[in-house]
């Protein structure tokens, strides 16, 4: 891992960050992770989880500049003692790709989980997306399940 995990602020997102992060969901999620078919990358998502979930909304700022962050929920089932974690959208400007700033958020969100009582987290990406892949893999996440998406249309084209 490169020095600059050092120069790396990892803390809570204010209201004054949503713009930033909306912008570098924009940039990143464009090319490696579209929006799935229950949730999409818009300015909703970003206000949404705010004013619900704003404890589970992390960014990573090096030299004042967003650098990248992490955002979740949780999930409790009914009949299930189990707490579940879900870290939804996890991003990286690409000029500090690789150099540990998702590793730091990571660690940082799966410690506020971990004292929610969450018990098991969850994430999801395309199955193309190998960088998220490999990082999720090293983080410790094991047992990928296949999910497809269908689509049926319901309106004849002209
Ligand atoms: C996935 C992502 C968050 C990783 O952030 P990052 O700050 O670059 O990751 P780190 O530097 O902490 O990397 C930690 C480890 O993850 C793996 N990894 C990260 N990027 C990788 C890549 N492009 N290719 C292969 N492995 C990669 C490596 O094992 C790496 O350890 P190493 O550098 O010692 O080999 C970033 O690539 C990103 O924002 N991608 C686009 C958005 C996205 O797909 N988000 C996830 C789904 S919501």
């Amino acid at each position: 891992m490169s020095e600059i995990s050092g120069n790396v602020l990892i803390r809570a997102a204010g209201i004054d960050d949503l713009a930033a992060i909306f912008h570098l969901g924009e940039k990143v999620f464009t090319s490696q992770e579209v929006s799935n078919l229950y949730r999409t990358w818009d300015e909703y998502e970003v206000v949404g989880l705010f004013n619900s979930e704003p404890e589970y909304m992390l960014v990573a700022e090096i030299d004042g500049r967003m650098a990248g962050f992490a955002m979740g929920t949780t999930i409790n089932k009914a009949r299930s003692a189990w707490s579940y974690g879900h870290l939804v959208w996890l991003a990286v400007e690409p000029e500090f790709s690789r150099q540990g700033v998702g590793d730091l958020l990571f660690e940082e969100f799966r410690e506020i989980m971990q004292r929610q009582g969450v018990r098991l987290l969850m994430v999801d990406t395309q199955a193309d997306n190998t960088p998220a892949i490999e990082f999720f893999q090293k983080k410790g996440f094991e047992n990928p399940t296949d999910h497809l998406y269908m689509t049926l249309y319901l309106q004849k084209e002209d």
